[in-house]
């Protein structure tokens, strides 16, 4: 008698919890979109952070990865999540372009000097301030996820110096500082949605590409192009994005899961960023496909002075001051 009164309060209980906090009822779903393969940096870890958001809301946050573009391309990725469409993603810098320019003062080439110099300036006053610029886009920026330096490729013949790219035609990231990065050097810059480079390079609709190597070699670009420059002329990164409305609607305690559950999945890239790249370099290596070419310090010297050049020219959008403060921080 005593236990079916207990089951009668528990249910009671229940019921009216629900009644007037239905938030405790509710599942979340929070679908994530992006362009890379499942074996990157960025692929990893966003399976990684599904697993672990998964577990500890105990299924009350489902998360649906979109891998490969398979939902959205670049650009849609951005205005989906600006409608709430998708609840993540996590964009190069670059494609942040027309909502938030000052994002590509990451893409800078030759600005940071290795990847302890870029988190330092990510962990800095500027660089978290940098992070809040999202918010004119109805966004709120969690974190910044690695990938890696970029490297040269081309269909035609060995690149060590700027002349031997002169003429060419780049496949780039829809930003105006790569775009003032290869015409400086007297190349031709075309931009084109991640998913189509590989078909762009096949057809030579482009003559060359710049990426990290987990791109390059996930997406098969080494066995499409003859040479491949290490020249770690600039940095490929990524922000970590939510729509504020969705965030919003998170009860604290999922929300506060979902925060370091994003703290730990960061870290995990960070790690796996170096390590991939590195692995995956090996692989190409030993594909034979392509030929390598490490450039001299002595060359890596003369494409630091010409495309360094186009700096003043994004003062205005960038901010003289942002430049200033990541240079400062060099080791
Ligand atoms: C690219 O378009 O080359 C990259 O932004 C792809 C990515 O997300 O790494």
């Amino acid at each position: 008698m005593q236990s079916k009164v207990s089951v009668f309060i528990l249910a009671l209980t229940l019921t009216l919890a629900l009644a007037i906090n239905p938030a405790m009822a509710r599942t979340y779903v929070i679908k994530f979109s992006h362009v890379v393969a499942v074996d990157t940096p960025k692929g990893k870890a966003a399976e990684y952070l599904k697993k672990i958001v998964e577990e500890r809301t105990k299924g009350k946050i489902k998360v649906q990865v979109y891998p490969n573009a398979a939902l959205y391309g670049d650009r849609e990725a951005l205005e989906a999540l600006k409608m709430n469409a998708i609840q993540m993603a996590c964009p190069s810098f670059s494609k942040f372009t027309g909502f938030v320019p000052e994002l590509q003062i990451f893409d800078l080439p030759f600005l940071f000097e290795n990847t302890e110099h870029l988190h330092k300036f990510m962990n800095s006053k500027v660089g978290k301030e940098l992070l809040k610029g999202v918010s004119r886009m109805g966004l709120i920026g969690l974190a910044y996820w690695d990938n890696g330096f970029k490297q040269l490729t081309l269909d035609d013949n060995p690149i060590r110096l700027p002349k031997d790219i002169k003429g060419k035609k780049f496949r780039i990231m829809s930003s105006k500082v790569l775009e003032a990065q290869f015409k400086v050097v007297g190349a031709s810059p075309q931009v084109l949605p991640f998913s189509e480079v590989y078909s762009a390079l096949q057809q030579g609709v482009v003559d060359g590409q710049e990426n990290t190597i987990s791109n390059i070699y996930t997406k098969k670009f080494y066995e499409v192009q003859k040479y491949m420059t290490i020249s770690n002329h600039g940095y490929l990164g990524y922000m970590l994005v939510t729509n504020q409305i969705f965030w919003n609607s998170l009860p604290q305690n999922l929300r506060d899961i979902l925060s370091s559950c994003v703290k730990e999945a960061t870290n995990y890239e960070r790690k796996l960023a170096a390590e991939l790249n590195q692995e995956q370099l090996e692989k190409i290596k030993a594909s034979g496909k392509v030929q390598i070419h490490y450039l001299t310090p002595e060359e890596r010297k003369v494409w630091k002075k010409a495309m360094m050049k186009i700096y003043p020219e994004f003062y205005d959008v960038i901010g003289k001051e942002r430049i200033e403060e990541a240079l400062k921080l060099a080791p």
